[in-house]
């Protein structure tokens, strides 16, 4: 069992995410720019790299961005899917990492596409940094959706690569707290008729979501999964709904 009282990890995935972490970390030494979505973007070392993981795109496909109203995404990288909401007619757009290089590299794509005057951001651990009074039509987190287990215990070595300390916060989250912390604190960020989603997939324990999110006054359905377009990981948009009938 888990700190979130799940099954755990599983070896393939911690082996799957340890190969992102290092391929990421060892390919992207330098400032580089990647072509996604018929746009150009910029990519700094240490942040979540779209081209090395399919999510990105999958997950920016996949969002019904609300026209002509507010979004929120929380852990934005290099700011693709922040960028395309304002792109795609979202009033206002605002975009935390807790990453100062994702807060940057968001800056930086804003800007490269106009946008910079449309994306507040905030660097902070999720919902920090927002104003007391701001709620979002909706909310999403392309989370790091593998609990990495004993690797992140008590007598795992530290990470004293900073890049690489950063690209494991994008991908493992130990015990699944950041997720708890999300799940915890969006009611209180959204609008009466406020969405909330997040960007998870088969890689993820769905026993210790499940949980959290009951825990939280939720229950979780599947708006749209990968699985049906490429073979491999199965990456899968999940909305978050009130559940009165969950246990508090
Ligand atoms: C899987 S990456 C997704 C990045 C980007 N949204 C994308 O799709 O390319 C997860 C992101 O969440 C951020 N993150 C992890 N823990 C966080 C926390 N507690 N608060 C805010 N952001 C967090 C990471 O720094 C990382 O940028």
């Amino acid at each position: 069992m888990t700190a979130a009282g799940g099954s755990g990890p599983s070896k393939g995935a911690v082996v799957r995410g340890s190969w992102l972490v290092n391929s990421t970390a060892d390919g992207v030494t330098g400032p580089v720019t990647f072509r996604l979505h018929d746009r150009e973007w910029d990519l700094l070392p240490g942040v979540f790299a779209p081209t090395y993981c399919v999510s990105t795109g999958f997950f920016t496909e996949s969002i019904p961005f609300p026209v002509g109203g507010s979004f929120l995404e929380v852990g934005c990288g290099a700011g693709v899917t922040a960028v395309t909401a304002g792109a795609r007619g979202c009033r206002s757009v605002t975009a935390t990492d807790i990453s100062e290089a994702a807060v940057r590299n968001t800056a930086l794509n804003a800007a490269r596409h106009g946008l910079l005057d449309r994306i507040e951001l905030h660097r902070g651990d999720m919902f920090d940094g927002l104003g007391p009074e701001e709620r979002f039509d909706l909310i999403f987190w392309n989370s790091p959706f593998i609990d990495p287990g004993a690797e992140d215990g008590p007598g795992a070595r530290p990470v004293r690569d900073e890049r690489r300390a950063q690209l494991r916060r994008a991908v493992f989250d130990p015990g699944y707290r950041a997720h708890g912390r999300y799940l915890s604190g969006a009611r209180a960020r959204l609008t009466a008729t406020g969405r909330l989603l997040l960007g998870f997939s088969d890689l993820g324990d769905h026993d210790s979501l499940r949980r959290l999110a009951a825990d939280a006054g939720y229950r979780i359905s599947v708006l749209r999964t990968s699985r049906d377009l490429a073979p491999g990981v199965d990456y899968q948009l999940l909305e978050l709904l009130p559940d009165d009938t969950c246990a508090r």
